[in-house]
């Protein structure tokens, strides 16, 4: 059976205009005027896009001593209620686990993703398991590794251990990832703050301060210029992050950074809540800063020095996170927003006219499945493609609450936000998942997406590292005795 989108706006990265799109089974087939099709879905007012890509998410994952409360089904569930058709989750190994076996286990929670989604594969220690394990991983289409520079003492890797996986990551075609605080910093900071006294989740944001993400994240930067690896920069917050980011790329580094939703539209007054609750909904890290941190993400999304925009979506009850009553450093981390990143970047981005359309395509999914090298199957409208498609109405309101959203958490931190713009329909891989508030979503549907190594930047780094490679001078006069 085949379907068409009939009298949309198609908004692709670069490109608007006005089309039909065919589609059969799980692909596009056809774009252009008057298209037909066994059964036709109207997009007159709206604008087609190719589905989100949430680069950034922990679903049922072991964190702090619980597991995050969303898993694949009510996570990707949420996923497509908000446009977004793929999401790339993180399989972390234990310390001294097998990364086959890591991803054996991560495997196992997928059998009911409604929606497809990838893995990024940690490295949460070093040795020659690791090394070898890592050229598995790859050819198995996991071609991108995270490390931890935060999270002493649990997922935390350090700067040899780092060097070393990098320096594999560039052999083998693949991209490091990095979550960038200062572990060792933020451990002291955590320390003192509650020997003062200090344990409310306020001091989670005091334990974190931008400095120790911009340290990090210049470290990073350098370690992957040696290693002659491109590098990516998970949940860049603060000016300082990104400010060593847009360096390396006026240097010519191949870095890419990658805000958050929360980031940009939530701030750390969120901390200073009377509300125990409140703050330690909002506990995340890095934590949420102030409005001149998120103008410079903003302006990082418009200059291009920031490339994507994720949600990081780890969510855990409120009962989860009364763990941390008393100190803190045991309120689980993280915060959800599948549901809401593309309604909410639209209302605050494409509506006050900080980002075009073709922008806000650009970031929330084509520029992502070029970093992570599965465009255009993903990330595209183009005859061939997989369809995943979004079909927005830039008219359709709604005010966000807990009370009737996807996610299986007790709250929402965007609670009250008042979103223009909402899906009217949406398209995984051919099959109609969501239209208006009706989720049609079936557990299972969701595949796994294998990628390529040797993305284009990969190969143009390893091109030019050869070419500045350090040579041996030979010499024709040596003195005696040399
Ligand atoms: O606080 C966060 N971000 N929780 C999820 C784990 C991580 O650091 O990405
Ligand atoms: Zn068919
Ligand atoms: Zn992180
Ligand atoms: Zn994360």
């Amino acid at each position: 059976m085949s379907k068409v989108i009939k009298n949309g706006t198609i908004v692709t990265a670069d490109r608007t205009w006005k089309g039909d799109v065919l589609v059969k089974h799980d692909k596009i087939i056809g774009i252009g005027p008057d298209l037909h099709g066994d059964h036709e879905y109207d997009a007159t007012g709206c604008y087609v896009m190719p589905g989100g890509i949430d680069p950034h998410t922990h679903l049922e994952m072991p964190f702090m001593g619980t597991y995050s409360a969303d898993d694949f089904e009510s996570g990707t569930r949420a996923a497509l209620a908000g446009g977004t058709t793929m999401v790339v989750d993180f399989c972390l190994p234990a310390p001294g686990q097998s990364l086959l076996e890591a991803l054996q286990m991560w495997d196992n929670k997928t059998s009911k993703a409604c929606a497809d989604f990838s893995f990024h594969m940690a490295i949460t220690w070093w040795g020659e398991q690791v090394f070898n394990e890592m050229a598995t991983i790859v050819d198995k289409g996991i071609t991108s590794f995270k490390h931890f520079m935060a999270y002493k003492g649990a997922l935390m890797v350090d700067d040899d251990e780092m060097y070393s996986s990098f320096q594999r990551c560039a052999a083998l075609g693949a991209l490091p990832l990095v979550h960038a605080e200062n572990g060792d910093v933020v451990a002291q900071l955590q320390q003192k703050l509650l020997a003062e006294g200090n344990n409310g989740p306020e001091a989670h944001a005091y334990s974190r301060p931008p400095e120790v993400e911009g340290e990090a994240t210049n470290r990073a930067i350098m370690i992957a210029d040696m290693a002659g690896a491109p590098l990516y920069v998970v949940h860049v917050s603060c000016e300082q992050a990104h400010e060593a980011i847009r360096r390396a790329r006026q240097k010519g580094m191949r870095v890419f950074g990658e805000p958050l939703v929360q980031h940009l539209t939530l701030d750390e007054t969120e901390y200073m809540n009377k509300d125990w609750d409140h703050a330690a909904r909002r506990v995340m890290s890095p934590p949420f800063r102030n409005k001149l941190h998120q103008d410079s993400l903003w302006a990082g999304l418009q200059a291009g020095s920031l490339q994507v925009v994720a949600t990081d979506h780890c969510s855990f009850t409120t009962e989860q996170k009364r763990f941390g009553v008393g100190d803190f450093t045991k309120i689980p981390n993280g915060t959800g927003g599948l549901e809401d990143r593309m309604p909410v970047l639209w209302t605050r981005g494409v509506n006050t006219g900080r980002l075009t359309m073709n922008e806000f395509v650009a970031v929330t999914s084509t520029n992502i499945a070029k970093i992570l090298n599965m465009y255009p199957k993903k990330g595209a409208i183009v005859e061939g493609a997989d369809a995943d498609i979004v079909v927005w109405d830039p008219k359709r309101k709604k005010t966000i609450s807990a009370k009737n959203q996807q996610s299986v958490i007790d709250y929402n931190v965007f609670e009250g936000f008042e979103v223009t713009g909402l899906p009217r329909f949406v398209l995984s891989r051919g099959e109609l998942v969501i239209q208006e508030s009706s989720v049609q979503a079936q557990p299972g549907h969701g595949e796994f997406v294998a990628r390529e190594p040797n993305a284009a930047v990969n190969r143009a780094l390893s091109k030019w590292k050869e070419v500045v490679a350090p040579r041996k001078v030979e010499r024709t006069g040596i003195p005696a005795g040399v």
